[in-house]
């Protein structure tokens, strides 16, 4: 790695950081991802928990927030279904191990080969957003002899507090149909021989706190079901998506999302219609808390009027902070010298290529390690080339024993 560090680094672990092998992490190529599997296995068994205390409910992970081997190995084998949106999470949750039977597939762009392929693994349903979308899969369920299970995206026009860029179920969003054209798709679903019409679905947006938000999804979801029993029109199963949010200003106080507030919104206010089940789709609360990216100080650059800590890692390891403004705990892992302000930067030549603006780290010095916390979600997975830099390796944490 060729980097020398001029200060101690004795101090290898304190309560105010977060629990990592930083003598293992010295020896690894940065930047690069290290998942917690200790704690994403207890997340798991949260979620298992709480889910559990409820009839009927089916917990998916979505895939798209991170698609890593091993991390979905351990998800898998937790016993989650899995949500994708493309034909390459189709093959990397069979690859994983998830069985097809509990594989949804939603997505407003689905191309041939991709409903080929959910059509040969007999997934649990597509979710479909448009009729002509229905339409295709009705024709291509034909040609194989096959009849698929869908089940219908409805845009129920709830607003969630959240990042507009991912808020997904307002009627100007492009996902899911509009709930004035719901009866007429399951009418004209009926009509077709190879589709069979399963259940709805639902996803308002992501990152979101507020239990009041999926107390209105509910509501509105609930009077849907009362519009349909009044046309005798049966579901089997409701989908509401994922979103679930995480405490990214405290990683290390709760390091586990509220799942028991999150189920039992959906227990209380949900008229589940007697054997209906109940799936969700939760991404970001299931593996944000367990991934941090680490990377190494590279220069600390005094500038005109402020100090830059330069990192090996940049926008093309983590494009959150540069994408949504979003924020991640940063922590020096190497120094516990008193506190100065620094913009942490990375080494991208995009003047967005920056982590965090004046904040507080223990003093850094060239060849220290940095860890960006909460970074275990729409991290990794969303990691280019750009610069024809190398994509981050993922490690977890037997990786290190
Ligand atoms: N289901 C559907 C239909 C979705 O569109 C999403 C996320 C999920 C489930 C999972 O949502 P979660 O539980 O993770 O909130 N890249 C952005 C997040 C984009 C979310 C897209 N859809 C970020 O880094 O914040």
């Amino acid at each position: 790695m060729g980097l020398t560090t001029t200060h101690t680094q004795a101090n290898s672990y304190r309560n105010m950081k977060g629990k990592f092998p930083i003598e293992k992490f010295r020896q690894t190529q940065t930047p690069f991802y290290y998942y917690d599997s200790g704690l994403l296995r207890q997340t798991l068994r949260t979620i298992n928990e709480e889910a559990g205390r409820h009839e009927g409910f089916c917990v998916h992970y979505a895939i798209k927030a991170n698609a890593n081997p091993k991390v979905l190995n351990i998800i898998c084998q937790a016993g989650l279904g899995a949500d994708c949106v493309s034909g390459g999470e189709i093959m990397a949750s069979i690859n994983a191990g998830f069985p097809a039977s509990k594989i949804v597939y939603a997505g407003v762009g689905k191309s041939d080969w991709e409903i080929n392929l959910g059509l040969d693994h007999d997934i649990f349903s597509f979710n479909v957003e448009s009729v002509p979308e229905l339409e295709v899969i009705n024709e291509l369920a034909m040609a194989k002899g096959k009849v698929a299970r869908v089940a219908f995206r409805i845009n129920p026009n709830v607003g969630a507090h959240t990042h507009a860029n991912i808020t997904t179920g307002l009627a100007e969003n492009k996902f899911g149909i509009a709930m004035r054209d719901m009866e007429s798709i399951i009418d004209q679903a009926s009509a077709l021989s190879n589709v069979k019409f399963v259940g709805l679905h639902f996803h308002i947006g992501s990152q979101i706190l507020d239990m009041g938000d999926f107390k209105a999804l509910c509501n509105r979801i609930n009077d849907l079901q009362d519009q349909l029993e009044r046309h005798h029109i049966k579901v089997e199963n409701i989908n509401v998506g994922g979103g679930l949010g995480i405490d990214y200003q405290h990683p290390n106080r709760v390091p586990i999302p509220d799942f028991k507030a999150y189920f039992d919104t959906y227990a209380r206010f949900l008229k589940l219609r007697p054997g209906q089940t109940l799936h969700f789709e939760l991404g970001r609360a299931v593996v944000a808390q367990c991934g941090s990216l680490i990377t190494k100080t590279l220069y600390v650059k005094e500038g005109a009027c402020k100090k830059f800590a330069i990192v090996d890692a940049g926008m093309t390891d983590l494009i959150r902070p540069a994408l949504y403004n979003a924020y991640h705990k940063i922590e020096n892992l190497s120094s516990e010298e008193p506190l100065e302000t620094y913009d942490v930067v990375g080494p991208i030549c995009e003047s967005s290529d920056v982590f965090a603006k004046s904040i507080d780290l223990n003093q850094c010095h060239r060849g220290d390690l940095i860890a960006l916390r909460s970074a275990g979600a729409y991290g990794e997975i969303m990691a280019s080339c750009y610069n024809c830099r190398q994509l981050p390796k993922g490690y977890i944490t037997e990786d290190f024993r």
